[in-house]
């Protein structure tokens, strides 16, 4: 599905280079729900903008699907961001003059397939993350979970390969994450979506089948879950204060 290998980044800032990313290597399988932990300025957002082709870098292949995407031209990347991909992010990205509805449809307005079976894919999407019942209501009328809940729902309209989130919870209280953590397990369970999850949270990344650890530029770690969530919330919060600890 999403294979990444030995990918580098760096940023160039005045005369200086920065190096983000030194040798990336991960995959990810059709159906997993996959985070990404790291201190802040590891090069999540790096790494999601670099998957998303929003970014140029400078070595390695990503792979999606078997394509590789730094060999796309403009119109193919577009189509790949409207088609393949879908993106959650951490401040979820509403139109305040749409409704929850009309939000979740766009990726299908934007590529002009405004058919029947759009509405019924977004009444569908309603329906399985619980927001039909404020369907018709603006962005600003609704809680911050619940405009996470329909930005998830915009993210899957148009069955994407892979949806990729930025901190989908960072700005949402604990119980508002764990309603939309509920909406990506739901998504993978129901629609068989694809989730790769950028997160400092482990209590949000604890749901996942595994996480990728990030530290200096390089996957530190590799964690699969086993059968109890607390368990690998646990794990995750060890290898974490492990990984801070050898910093100092
Ligand atoms: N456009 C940019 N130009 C220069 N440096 C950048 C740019 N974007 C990010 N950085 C730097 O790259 C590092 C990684 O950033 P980022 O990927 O946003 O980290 P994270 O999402 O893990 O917090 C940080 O040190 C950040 O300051
Ligand atoms: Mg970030």
């Amino acid at each position: 599905m999403l294979q990444v290998k030995d990918l580098y980044k760096s940023y160039q800032v005045g005369r200086q280079t920065y190096p983000v990313l030194r040798g990336i290597t991960f995959s990810i399988e059709p159906g997993e729900f996959v985070s990404v932990m790291g201190p802040s300025g590891s090069g999540k957002t790096t790494l999601l903008n670099c998957i998303s082709c929003y970014i140029p870098f400078d070595q390695g292949e990503i792979l999606l699907d078997g394509q590789d995407i730094s060999k796309f031209n403009e119109t193919d990347l577009s189509h790949l961001r409207n088609q393949k991909l879908g993106f959650v992010f951490q401040d979820f990205m509403l139109l305040d003059g749409l409704t929850v509805k009309e939000n979740i449809m766009l990726p299908r307005i934007l590529s002009g397939q405004t058919d029947k079976e759009m509405e019924r894919s977004a009444d569908r999407l309603c329906q399985v993350f619980d927001i039909s019942h404020i369907q018709e209501k603006y962005p600003a009328e609704i809680s911050g979970g619940e405009k996470q809940r329909t930005a998830v729902a915009r993210a899957l309209i148009n069955h994407p390969l892979l949806v990729l989130a930025d901190e989908p919870t960072g700005n949402l209280d604990s119980k508002s994450g764990r309603t939309v953590i509920e909406s990506f397990l739901q998504a993978q369970h129901s629609l068989n979506a694809t989730i790769f999850m950028v997160t400092h949270d482990s209590y949000a990344a604890s749901f996942c089948d595994r996480v990728i650890l990030l530290k200096d530029g390089v996957v530190h770690k590799h964690l699969k879950s086993g059968k109890d969530r607390k368990e690998f919330q646990k794990e995750l919060l060890d290898s974490i204060q492990e990984m801070s600890g050898e910093g100092r």
